[in-house]
């Protein structure tokens, strides 16, 4: 059977034969259906990107009816139970897990450029006292650009290995400089001596005890968050990443567009709403009363639906579970009860079911980060640390996909036809 499609154009009587390409339509391939000449062919209508594919990628597979997500081909389960965050974003930049000796100067090289330049302080220092830290990080992403204008050798891809390095070794620093200033306290050098994570935590959470000791059970949790939220291939603020890079800006403006769009409530941003959601409730005896509001389209369930898991996240699963492992050692977020009857409710009431709508990766995170001591103004920051490996990658594969160029739309012109300014008085 030929890999091919044969569309008739009722409109003419002509049948055309479209070639299949892994399945899919070349959406160029429409625009030789023209009715005259002079027609400029059809194209395909598309708000939202619900069902266009605008890239071909190797780095994560998802298939939303069955709750599946794949790390170039490895499931998440197993890589959240076995790996390190660092070993798993190597593998997310470069295609396979680490060998020992990979990982160790994978490691080395990470924990090099931790620190920021001093005036990156300075201008972190401007910010309000209450600024929020996600407004602060993406800022402070988009200022890095100004220190590295080597980053703009984009078709370099020495500078673009550095620059990754540097972009990913950076974001735990500025992400924990946007805590402290939120929290009034001094910033926190890095100590390289600790893990990626450890170290995080040490710029977090360091007081004045001469040397910070991670409790390694945390350190492991956050490891497994980290894990969890590295890629998610074409979401919405990796689409950003991508498209902003496609003009060939430096990474880390990319990063800063990206983290930008993951700031949305209905994104990233998903994880601070669904305290404030859950705050809102205040207790399991009023869930049937909120979900009910729900059902009359008086808002949304933050952290329940997503475009293309049709069944379980399978990263809330997990995160199920990482909560559990948490609350051993920081005792247990009473929230977790309103939030597991919120679920308990939602999975058996017709009108999220014929929806599809379960929990996703941003309903249970917020409960651990609250857990762990976060306000919720931090949980999207702490979901664009590793997010900013598979946003990288993207990239990466963006700019040496020799079919990718600059991302540019076209549209459905539905306003006025030609007319010309009245003449004046
Ligand atoms: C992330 O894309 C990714 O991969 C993202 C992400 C990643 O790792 O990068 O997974 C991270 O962003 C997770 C999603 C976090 N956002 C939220 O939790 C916000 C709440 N969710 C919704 O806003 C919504 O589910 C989206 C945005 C996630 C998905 O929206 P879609 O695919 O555009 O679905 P839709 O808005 O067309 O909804 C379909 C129907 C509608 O009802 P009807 O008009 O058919 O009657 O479902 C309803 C919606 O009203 N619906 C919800 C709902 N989500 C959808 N109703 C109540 N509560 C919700 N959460």
């Amino acid at each position: 059977m030929p890999d091919t499609l044969t569309v008739t154009d009722n409109r003419t009587g002509k049948t055309y034969t479209l070639a299949l390409h892994d399945g899919n339509i070349r959406a160029i391939d429409l625009r030789q259906i023209q009715t005259n000449p002079d027609d400029f062919g059809v194209m395909s209508y598309d708000p939202a990107y619900t069902n266009t594919a605008a890239c071909r990628s190797s780095i994560t597979y998802i298939d939303g009816d069955k709750g599946i997500l794949r790390y170039r081909g490895y499931p998440i389960e197993q890589l959240a139970e076995k790996c390190t965050f660092p070993e798993v974003a190597y593998l997310i930049l470069n295609g396979e897990l680490p060998t020992p000796d990979q990982a160790q100067d994978w490691n080395e090289h990470l924990m090099r450029r931790t620190m920021l330049h001093e005036n990156v302080k300075k201008f972190m220092e401007g910010f309000h006292y209450d600024a929020h830290p996600m407004g602060m990080f993406i800022s402070t992403m988009a200022a890095l650009s100004t220190f590295y204008n080597e980053a703009k050798k984009v078709l370099d891809p020495e500078v673009r290995k550095l620059e990754v390095l540097r972009a990913i070794s950076k974001v735990p620093t500025i992400a924990a400089y946007t805590y402290r200033h939120s929290m009034g306290l001094p910033y926190v050098y890095p100590d390289n001596s600790l893990t990626y994570t450890e170290n995080f935590m040490n710029m977090l959470w360091k007081m004045t005890e001469p040397v910070y000791k991670p409790n390694p059970a945390i350190a492991r949790a956050l490891d497994i968050l980290f894990i969890l939220h590295a890629d998610h291939e074409q979401n919405c603020s990796t689409s950003a990443m991508r498209g902003v890079g496609s003009s060939q800006a430096d990474p880390f403006v990319a990063t800063a567009a990206a983290a930008a769009a993951l700031y949305g409530p209905l994104h990233g941003g998903a994880n601070e709403q669904v305290l404030r959601m859950l705050d809102e409730i205040g207790s399991k005896d009023k869930v049937p009363a909120y979900v009910a509001a729900v059902k009359n389209n008086k808002g949304k369930l933050m952290g329940f639906g997503h475009r293309i898991y049709k069944n379980y996240d399978p990263r809330a699963r997990i995160l199920k579970w990482a909560a559990e492992r948490v609350f051993e050692v920081t005792g247990r977020n009473p929230k977790l009860d309103i939030a597991l009857e919120l679920e308990r409710i939602a999975l058996e009431d017709d009108y999220f079911v014929q929806r599809k709508l379960y929990p996703n990766v941003d309903f249970y995170s917020g409960i651990i980060y609250q857990a762990l001591g976060f306000r919720p103004e931090m949980f999207t920051v702490l979901f664009a640390i590793p997010r900013t490996v598979g946003w990288l990658a993207q990239w990466e594969e963006m700019i040496t996909d020799p079919e990718q160029k600059i991302a540019r739309p076209r549209q459905v012109y539905t306003g006025k036809a030609l007319r010309d300014v009245p003449a004046r008085p």
